[in-house]
Parts: C-alpha cells; structure tokens; sequence
C-alpha cells in the first residue's frame, strides 16, 4: 500500500527527491523515509518520536484527537463492559476473538503455567524488605531468562507462543510475591480454578492460615482495569520491548526492560504520583495553590495523570474508570477518604483553566487507576505492578509481532552529533 507521491525539496543541497507514503487502514498515512540517508546522506530528526511511526503494527489504534481506542478494531468501551481479562489477552496476541472452546483452552494453559520455578523464589531474598516492588518486578522478570534460554529458539513460532504464554501467566505470581516480600508474608500459591484476577487477589490477600475467597466486585474492578491497561500500541514500554527484541535478545529480558521503561513517571509510574500528589494537595481549599503551580513554567510541578502524549481529547480509558469508580469506592472506600472528592474537584478546576483547555491537557487514565487500587487495599508502590501485568500480554503480542515480521530489523537509530569535533589526545601532565 505504498505511492512515490511525496517530495522533499532542499534547495541548498539542490536536492529534489520522491518518497513513498505508506497508507494506514486508519489513521495518519506515513511517509517512508527508510532510505533518505542512502539516497541523501541526510537524516530526519524527531526527538522522542513525535512524527516518526516506528512499524507497521494490526494490534492497536488510537486516535488522539477523537478519543478513540481500538484492540485489534474492537472499540475498548465494548471490550470493557463485555469481555474478560484472557479474552483480550487472546485477542491481542492471536488477533481474533476467541470462541468458547478456544477460551477455555487458552485460560487452561495459561492456568498451567501461573506456578514460579521453585529456584526463582530464592531471587526474592536478595531483595531487601522495603524494596520498590517495581524494582524486584524489573529483576525477578530478567531472571527468567535464566530459565527458559537454551531452550527457546526466538525464530521458532511455537517457542515463542509458549513464551508468550508463560510471560502473561507468570506476571500475577511475581507482583504478588513481591508484595508478600514487602510486608514479610509467604508467598502464596496460585489457585487455577479461579479467574485470573480472582488468583491474583488471593495470591496477593490470602495467608495460610485463613480461607480466602475473592470480592466479585474487586475481582471485575480489577478485569476492568487489566483490560483497559492492556495495550496502548507503541507507546515508551512497548517500543522498549521492540527495541530490546529487535537484536534478537531474549523475550524474559525484553520484558523485563519493558518494565523499567513503564516505571518512570511520565508513563506508568504516573498511578502511584497521582495519589502522591492528591495526598500533597490534602484539601480542596489548596488546589487552586497546585493548578497554579502546574501553570507555572518555572516550577517542575505538573498535575499527574493530567496530558497524553496521544490524547488530545478525554482519554477513553479514563472516561470509562470514571464511571465504574463509584461502585468500587462505596464498596470499598474508606468512608473518611476524601481522595476521590479531591480528584472529581482537581479534575473540574483543571478542565475549565485556560492553560489546560488550550494544551488539550485532559485527564488521563491513571488519574483513576491509583484511586481504585487504593480503595482494592492494593499498596500504592504497587501501582505501577498492576499496570506491568496488564501491560504484557500488550508487551508479548507486539514482541511476536516484531519477531514474525520478514521487514523486521534491528533499531538502531542515527543522532546529529554536537560534541567536540576532531581532536588530539592531550597527556595527562598537559592538561
Ligand atoms: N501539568 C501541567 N502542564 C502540563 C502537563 C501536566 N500534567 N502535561 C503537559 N503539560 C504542558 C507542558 O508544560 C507543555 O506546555 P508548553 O506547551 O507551554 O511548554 C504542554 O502541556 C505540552 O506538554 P509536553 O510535555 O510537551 O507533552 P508530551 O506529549 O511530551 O508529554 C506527558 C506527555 C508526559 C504525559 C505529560 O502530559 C505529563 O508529564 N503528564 C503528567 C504525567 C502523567 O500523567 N503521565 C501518564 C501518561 S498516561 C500513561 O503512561 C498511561
């Protein structure tokens, strides 16, 4: 789906060159610049990707300005009220809906493999008590690489099925065990005859001396939540996954960097700032104190969980906690928890401003999230956790995708350099 009907004029170097623009099925067509420098010697600059679309990819599309997510065409809002956690994992990685038989197939075998080889559980004393469970996430997930390396061939399909597989069921187990080496618990045992939210919440709350059933409100809280944060097509984690497989490096460790790139707080660390800075602010009487803060270009505050780098309308996902957040917090909520008042005033302040109106700065969806697991009792550190295990079986389709792609190469992108041009060494006495 490519024409050679773009031009780049540049006159200086009396240059006149054709390009391809390359249609999507939907969404902003590209122009293929792939060989510029080999045509030009010139290169394109874009820095943190504003322009520059990185693959092809038939997972997600997102539409910025509409406010519009689709998983493999499948609007969000009807994947959200209907569907199931492993449902949208299969769809995202097989890219079709699964029938009844290919469900119940696809959640036995991701049953069968929840359980941790037994030498991982070992990894977890290394870490000290208080350690940031992402930090132990980012680790433990490394370390399986360790375990399952000689044994997978990358080009091989079903190897990588099997990777996949094991990735999106294992992920529940490490971010409950890190959670239970935080507050000094024994790691508990999966469960399989339970959903796989339902497993994660007793693996996260059960001990071994009380019985321990999942709410069914927190457990579809929770299936909300792991779909909407499921994928997000090439954002900074995914495209870090991509970057780290491109070479070839093994699928354990790329998902482990996937969780690095997540932590950091313009991306998914945001849930754990968002609760932070509520708890900052305290009191309605101050927020007018932050808006203006966030305003102010010489002050680093920004209002989390506020802009998207995509979204320049209400992002959908956001929209959609909005509306079931209310039966979570008067389930749950501590009734002297003024945190969500304080998000619902913050969030009507900051959409009638100026500056936020003309920037297109609208809440995004970790402005709820945090809320939501504070009130499932999920420890704020472990936040950005619960994103990472929704957030792989998006990591694993888009890896399988990349690795089955023949247009797939390493990514290796270029610089303008500005340092010191050529120059002696000096000695060291000389300098
Ligand atoms: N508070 C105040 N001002 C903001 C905010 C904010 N939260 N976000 C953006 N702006 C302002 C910027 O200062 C900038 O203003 P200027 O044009 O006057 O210089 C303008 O809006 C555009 O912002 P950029 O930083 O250029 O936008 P970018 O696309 O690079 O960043 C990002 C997007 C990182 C999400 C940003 O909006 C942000 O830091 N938000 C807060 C953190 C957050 O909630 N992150 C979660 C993202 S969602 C996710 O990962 C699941």
């Amino acid at each position: 789906m490519s024409d050679k009907n773009a031009k780049l004029i540049y006159p200086a170097a009396e240059l006149e060159i054709g390009l391809k623009v390359k249609k999507a099925v939907i969404g902003p067509s590209a122009v293929d610049i792939s060989t510029l420098y080999r045509d030009t010697g010139l290169l394109t600059y874009d820095p943190g990707f504003l322009s520059t679309a990185s693959c092809h990819s038939s997972i997600t599309y997102i539409d910025g300005d509409q406010g519009v997510l689709l998983y493999r065409g499948y609007p969000i809002e009807q994947l959200a009220e209907k569907s199931s956690f492993l449902e949208v994992s299969y769809l995202l990685l097989y890219g079709e809906l699964p029938n009844t038989a290919q469900l119940a197939d696809f959640s036995g075998i991701i049953g069968h493999h929840t359980m941790i080889n037994e030498a991982l559980k070992t990894f977890f004393d290394g870490f000290h008590y208080d350690a940031h469970p992402m930090a132990i996430m980012v680790g433990v997930v490394g370390s399986l690489s360790a375990f399952y390396h000689d044994s997978l061939d990358i080009q091989n399909p079903r190897h990588r099925e099997i990777s996949a597989h094991r990735m999106i069921a294992k992920m529940p187990t490490i971010a409950a065990a890190c959670f239970k080496h935080n507050v000094g618990e024994p790691i508990v045992y999966p469960q399989n005859n339970l959903s796989y939210c339902g497993n994660f919440l007793k693996m996260m709350f059960a001990t071994p001396c009380e019985e321990y059933q999942p709410d069914p409100i927190a457990e579809k809280a929770l299936n909300l939540l792991f779909i909407l944060h499921a994928d997000h097509e090439q954002n900074a984690s995914t495209s870090t996954v991509r970057l780290a497989g491109s070479s070839g490096a093994n699928p354990f460790a790329c998902i482990a960097s996937g969780i690095a790139s997540l932590w950091g707080p313009a991306h998914g660390g945001a849930n754990e700032a968002v609760l932070s800075m509520l708890e900052e602010i305290g009191d309605v009487s101050q927020i007018e104190k932050y808006v203006a803060r966030a305003k102010d270009k010489d002050d680093p505050f920004r209002l989390m969980g506020f802009g998207h780098r995509v979204y320049k309308h209400y992002d959908p996902r956001a929209r959609i906690i909005r509306a079931v957040s209310h039966e979570v917090l008067e389930k749950f909520a501590d009734s002297n928890n003024p945190m969500f008042e304080l998000a619902l005033r913050l969030e009507e302040i900051a959409l009638q401003d100026e500056y936020f109106v003309e920037r297109k700065l609208y809440p995004n969806v970790d402005f709820y999230s945090g809320i939501i697991y504070q009130a499932l009792k999920i420890p704020r550190n472990m936040f950005t956790v619960m994103f990472a295990i929704a957030r792989t079986s998006g990591w694993v389709a888009h890896w399988m995708e990349m690795i089955a792609d023949p247009a797939q190469r390493i990514g290796r992108p270029r610089q303008i350099y500005d340092g010191a041009p050529l120059r002696d060494y000096v000695p060291l006495d000389k300098r």
